[in-house]
This record gives structure tokens, C-alpha cells and sequence, in this order.
């Protein structure tokens, strides 16, 4: 449902201009170990299972000399070239991770301190920068929080957001083929190119086990089907939070028959791995539909919704319920929307994998890629944090989307290395001591020293 830009949202703004998400970057790793081969086969898995069942051909590794800094710094300095900013001009750098590189110092300074190596030192001094730990969805807290500083500003200065993480699980378990390392910088400010944003947070929290990394351990607990459920239920909660705030400001008002998922044009959820995004789009779709015209529609196809009062047994009742979820996500009415507005937001976390904080945005990068948004349309965008939050919020895409110039991303991936198991293991475990490819023209991790500070260095 295309808007019209006479009513374009004012995005949180004293002065009623719009905030958001101006232009954005992506930095991936350039080794990569595809998961069908040498790793399904030494593993025992169907490559099926982890290209249709997961959703995952190729993941990302970090080279020797690569971590979250390095990649932050990376992608921050692309998006300066890109968007020739001057180091004056970023008031703010917010982090997202939860692959940190130390337990005090923020990250946020030593990329700073990468960034001084080529503007010059003391020339990111005017600028703040704060980490914010939160697993997958600390990127999209510092972007909401961002936002309002950003609606606040008055002196043309522009904030940034940067995601950066290694998503790492220890090698044979069952995360392994779920993990991926990478960088999302996006530039933050007033009159945004490519999304403003509508200042609607529907927000879900609660205390949950389902992942988390206990301090000093390098890999990730994970419970995995249960992270899946607080997923579903996380996400379902924060969008029913922000389908009620949109209606009590006006911005999403379904009329009878209509549902909310109607005014959305495309759904960004986090992408720990691809089959996930459609879990999610089906749970919200399902709920959204239930008592709209859509929702009849799906019950000629597929039948009604069990009902509890129809089963005296729980287990019984549980299991139709299963039953019912997997045929409505093959409903002929699920799949048209489920590609319509959702699928191709996992395109570039296919041959990358998850990159845990920065995930979402890889979304947005795979939608800019394929061309596929157009200004007027309305972005939902589906976080979530394991432990666990959700936040579910909207951008509108703007007149200008469409003239910001490519990235090349695909063209980028497509020129990465392959590694053999074996590499991709010592990597894991760093057994390594010298990077596989040599870094050329971008930041990397020199040394760290016996009190465990890190040095990092421009390579040309
Ligand atoms: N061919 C095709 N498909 C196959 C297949 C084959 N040979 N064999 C199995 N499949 C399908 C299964 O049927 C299933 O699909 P359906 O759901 O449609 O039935 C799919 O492959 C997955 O199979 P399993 O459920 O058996 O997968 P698994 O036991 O390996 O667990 C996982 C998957 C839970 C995601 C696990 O990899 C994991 O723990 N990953 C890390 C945790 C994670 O990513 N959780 C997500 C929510 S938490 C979060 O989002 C935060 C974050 O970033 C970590």
C-alpha cells in the first residue's frame, strides 16, 4: 500500500523534519566456508537441511587479523567515503555488539582510534561513543535512542550506527551452521535519503535463558528451540505493542476487514538464520489475519484454528496446533505474502550467515541490492535480542531511495576466498597465527600487548 508523500511522518523532530536512516554500508569478512561439502559431510548433515532447512549456503569468517573492531572501523570508513563526511561532522558513534573486545573500554574507541590513523589524530575528539550490549537487538536500541538525539539536533551534525559482531558457537554443535561475522554503519540525521523513520516503538521483554555468553567464554550457550519460541513470542508481543501505538497516533488505521500487516510494504526481521525469517513473518501474518477478510480466506483453504475447548487432551491439542501452524505457513496466501514482503530480506544473510546485533540492516542492504524498495512504502522493521527483547518499528522509504548510489555488495562476495574445513577450524580455535589473505586497504589487529590492549593499524 503505497503512502503519499504529502503526509510523510514528521520522524520525532521539535522542528516536524524527518529522522532516520540516511545511507548505510556493509563490511564482510573476505574468507568464506560453504556449508554443503567438506563441512556437511565431515559433520553427517543433508547439505538440504542446511541450504532449504536452514537457509544458509555460505558463512563469513574472520580472518587472523579481523574482529568486531576492525570491522566496525571498516565499515564506518566506508560510509564516510561514500557519504564524504569529515570526521567534524559526527557528533556520535553508537555500537551495537555483543562480541566485544574488551569487558571495560567501549568499542566504540578503538575505532575511533582506527579512524585517527587516517583522518589525523585528535580529529574524532568533538565526537561521543557509547557500546550498547543487548545481544542481536543492542544495534536497533542505539538507533531509537539516536534518533531522538538526532530530531534534536541544531547544528547539522549527523550521528552514526554501527553493528558489528562474530557469531560464534563452539565447532560440532548445533549453532555451528548458524554463525557468520560482519558490519552494518548506518549514517543517522534530519532529511534522510533512504528511510524516516516513525518514531512507533512496540517493545516485548522479559528474562529468558534461551542464549546468552557468560563472561570470559568465547562461544554462545544456546538452547536452540526454545530461543526459537522466545523469537516467535518476543516478536508477536512487540508487534502487538506497536500496531496499538500506530492506531492511537493515527499512522496505521485499519478499517473494517483491513489488518495492519496491510499498510506494510516490507517486513525486516533479525536473520540469525534465513528459515527464520519466514517462522516469524507466519506467526505475525497468522495473528494479524484472524478475524480480517485474509483470515476467512485462509480458512477456506486450510481450515479453522484448533481450539482448546476441542481437546480434553493438551498434548493432543498441541500437536493440532503444530499441525495448523505448518499448513498455514504452506497456505497459498502465506507464501504470495511471505514473498511479496518478506523473502528477500535474507538474500545477503544466505551466503553470510548471521551476524548476530547487525543482522536487520543486512536485510535493508539485500533489499537495496535487489532494487526492491520504492519511495512511499512503508518498512516494519522486527527486532529481537535473545535473553530476551523485541522492538518492532517503522521507516517510511523516501523520495531519494532510490538515487543513492549501489555498493556493489554482491559483486564483493562474490570475490571472497574459500577456506577448507581445516582453515575454517583454526581460525575457530585461534590456532592461527598469520591471517590466510593478507590485509590490504583496511584495519587490522596488529597485536595485542601483555596487558591485553589491543593495536590495530591501517594496512594500504
Ligand atoms: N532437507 C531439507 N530440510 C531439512 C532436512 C533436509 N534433509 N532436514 C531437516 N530439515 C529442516 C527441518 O524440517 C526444519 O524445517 P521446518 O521447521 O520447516 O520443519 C529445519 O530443517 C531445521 O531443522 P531442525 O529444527 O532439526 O534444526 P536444528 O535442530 O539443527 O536446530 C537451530 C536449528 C535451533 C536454529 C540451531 O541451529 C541453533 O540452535 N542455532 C543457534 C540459535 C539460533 O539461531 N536461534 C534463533 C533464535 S535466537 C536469535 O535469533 C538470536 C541470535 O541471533 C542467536
Amino acid at each position: 500500500m503505497t503512502k503519499d508523500f504529502g503526509n510523510l511522518p514528521a520522524g520525532g523532530s521539535h522542528s516536524g523534519e524527518a529522522v532516520g536512516i540516511d545511507d548505510l554500508s556493509v563490511y564482510v569478512p573476505g574468507l568464506f566456508l560453504p556449508l554443503s561439502g567438506e563441512f556437511s559431510l565431515d559433520r553427517g548433515i543433508d547439505p538440504g537441511k542446511l541450504i532449504k532447512g536452514i537457509g544458509i549456503e555460505r558463512m563469513a569468517v574472520p580472518d587472523a587479523h579481523e574482529d568486531a573492531a576492525t570491522m566496525a572501523a571498516n565499515s564506518l570508513l566506508d560510509l564516510m567515503q561514500r557519504c564524504d563526511l569529515a570526521p567534524e561532522d559526527i557528533a556520535k558513534i553508537y555500537v551495537g555488539t555483543e562480541s566485544a573486545v574488551d569487558e571495560a573500554k567501549a568499542i566504540g574507541t578503538y575505532v575511533i582510534g582506527m579512524l585517527e590513523k587516517v583522518y589525523g589524530t585528535g580529529s574524532f575528539q568533538d565526537c561521543s561513543t557509547v557500546e550498547f550490549k543487548s545481544a542481536c537487538i543492542g544495534t536497533t536500541l542505539a538507533l531509537e535512542s539516536l534518533s531522538y538525539w538526532a530530531a534534536a539536533e541544531e547544528e547539522g551534525r549527523v550521528g552514526i550506527v554501527i553493528a558489528s559482531d562474530v557469531a560464534k558457537y563452539p565447532l560440532r554443535s548445533s549453532g555451528e551452521y548458524t554463525q557468520g561475522a560482519g558490519s552494518v554503519a548506518l549514517l543517522v540525521k534530519k532529511h534522510p535519503r533512504l528511510a524516516a523513520l516513525e518514531q512507533i516503538y512496540g517493545c516485548f521483554t522479559r528474562d529468558e535463558n534461551d542464549f546468552f555468553r557468560p563472561m570470559g567464554c568465547t562461544t554462545a550457550t544456546v538452547n536452540g528451540k526454545h530461543s526459537n519460541q522466545c523469537y516467535l513470542e518476543a516478536i508477536q508481543g512487540a508487534f502487538d505493542s506497536f500496531a496499538g501505538k500506530a492506531a492511537r497516533s493515527g499512522a496505521i488505521t485499519p478499517k473494517s476487514e483491513e489488518c495492519v500487516t496491510d499498510f506494510i510494504d516490507h517486513f525486516l526481521f533479525h536473520i540469525p538464520y534465513p528459515r527464520m525469517v519466514e517462522y516469524a513473518s507466519a506467526a505475525i501474518f497468522r495473528h494479524d489475519w484472524l478475524g480480517c477478510r485474509k483470515g476467512q480466506d485462509v480458512e477456506l483453504e486450510i481450515g479453522k484454528e484448533p481450539q482448546s475447548l476441542d481437546y480434553e487432551d493438551l498434548e493432543l491439542y498441541q500437536a493440532a496446533k503444530a499441525d495448523y501452524a505448518r499448513r498455514f505457513s504452506k497456505s497459498r496466501h502465506f507464501q504470495e505474502a511471505y514473498l511479496a514482503k518478506v523473502a528477500d530480506t535474507a538474500a545477503l544473510s544466505r551466503v553470510v550467515g548471521n551476524i548476530y546485533t547487525g543482522s536487520i540492516y543486512l536485510g535493508l542492504a539485500s533489499l537495496l541490492e535487489l532494487q526492491k524498495i520504492r519511495a512511499g512504502e512503508r518498512l516494519c522493521f522486527g527486532a529481537y535480542g535473545s535473553g530476551c527483547s523485541a522492538l518492532v518499528f517503522s521507516a517510511i522509504v523516501q523520495p531519494e531511495a532510490e538515487t543513492v548510489p549501489s555498493r556493489g555488495i554482491v559483486k564483493r562476495l562474490e570475490e571472497r576466498r574459500q577456506i577448507s574445513l581445516q582453515e575454517y577450524e583454526r581460525l575457530h580455535e585461534g590456532l592461527m597465527e598469520k591471517s590466510l589473505v593478507e590485509p590490504s586497504a583496511e584495519f587490522a589487529l596488529a597485536s595485542i600487548d601483555h596487558q591485553g590492549y589491543r593495536h590495530y593499524e591501517y594496512v594500504c
